[in-house]
């Protein structure tokens, strides 16, 4: 069976983004390979975080892997930061990283403007996020459209470990959907639908209530032409929006278009908020049990025990290849 591995970081609550461009297709891809999914808190502190709320996202993540669908059974659900293994290969990534490669990637440039006080982890991040994929022997990497220049920094690293030392990597392949890969803003359909947006209505987070989703998606930003119709470049916000009705309804896009046609955006941006909150009601319903129980921590205390067990495998043959301590007899 082939493996899979991906991850989200506890940084602010998930939005719609997250659900539809890597979560709801981590639950759909859990019945046919063997799963792991991280919970990524020490790629969260590459940017300051305040302590007790990391604590609290840490737990509210895991909450929503599960309410959404991710099973102990079938999945190794676990946090980052419980098993060693990841900082110990992610160091190790890193001396094989060349600054020039870390310098190119999209999300550093973003992320560190032109202030002075950058923290160097936000350059050395890919290189951790390699080791996350490469401990665990991962075929297939399901994530979103903004992770697929990291994803092939992970590959060439790989594949630079394995020639250069030991042929101990399997090279990752990156699974990016169709449809939903990039979930646009509401405020704004030229950029990322992102948590970390301090605007509150340019996304939907998983755990707004019904109100909140009805009056943000009413005041998404559209255009002037009144036509429900799928044009990427000439209605970004349409779009957006299409792509967000038919992935929580199920019906095609070509459906949905035919269904507003001649009716203008109000009865089609309130259509899109019910699909919406019918996605998300039963997932906050769940949530909502799992964070009054016992059972998280069980599912997490279980999780970080497979994953190290298995993490380990993978570091002593790096460290061997490497060279690294003393050779085990
Ligand atoms: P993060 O936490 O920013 O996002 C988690 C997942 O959600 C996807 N995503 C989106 N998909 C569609 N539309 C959007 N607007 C949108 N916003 C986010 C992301 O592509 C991602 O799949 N570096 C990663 C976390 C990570 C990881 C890993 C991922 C660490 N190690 C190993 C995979 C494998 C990140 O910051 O994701």
């Amino acid at each position: 069976m082939k493996t899979i591995f991906s991850g989200i970081q506890p940084s602010g609550t998930l939005t719609l983004g997250n659900y539809l461009g890597a979560m709801k297709n981590f639950v759909e891809m859990q019945e046919d390979y063997n799963c792991y999914f991280c919970i990524v808190d020490q790629h969260a502190i590459t940017v300051p975080q305040d302590r007790l709320e990391l604590r609290s996202n840490i737990k509210s993540l895991a909450a929503l892997y599960l309410a959404s669908g991710i099973s102990q059974e079938k999945s190794t659900l676990f946090i980052q930061s419980e098993v060693p293994a990841h900082a110990q290969l992610g160091w190790m990534m890193q001396c094989i990283s060349y600054i020039g490669e870390l310098e190119r990637m999209t999300q550093f440039k973003d992320k560190s403007g032109s202030s002075e006080a950058v923290p160097s982890a936000l350059l050395t991040y890919p290189p951790l996020m390699a080791a996350d994929i490469l401990l665990y022997g991962t075929d297939i990497v399901p994530v979103g459209e903004d992770q697929k220049q990291h994803l092939e920094l992970t590959r060439d690293l790989a594949h630079r470990f394995n020639t250069r030392y030991n042929d101990i990597f399997t090279i990752p392949e990156v699974r990016i959907p169709k449809v939903g890969a990039r979930i646009m803003s509401l405020d704004d359909p030229l950029k990322k639908m992102s948590k970390s947006n301090p605007k509150a209505k340019s996304y939907i987070s998983m755990l707004d209530d019904e109100k909140t989703i009805l009056k943000k998606m009413k005041s998404a930003v559209t255009d002037s032409e009144a036509e429900v119709r799928f044009d990427q470049e000439n209605k970004p916000g349409v779009s957006n929006l299409l792509t967000i009705y038919s992935l929580c309804s199920g019906e095609s896009i070509e459906t949905l278009e035919k269904k507003y046609e001649g009716s203008g955006y109000g009865p089609f941006k309130e259509d899109t908020a019910r699909a919406v909150i019918q996605v998300l009601k039963p997932i906050q319903e769940r949530y909502d049990e799992l964070m009054q129980s016992k059972e998280l921590d069980e599912i997490l205390d279980k999780g970080a025990s497979q994953a190290d067990r298995e993490a380990k495998k993978m570091l002593a043959k790096a460290e061997r290849a490497m060279g690294l301590g003393r050779k085990k007899r």
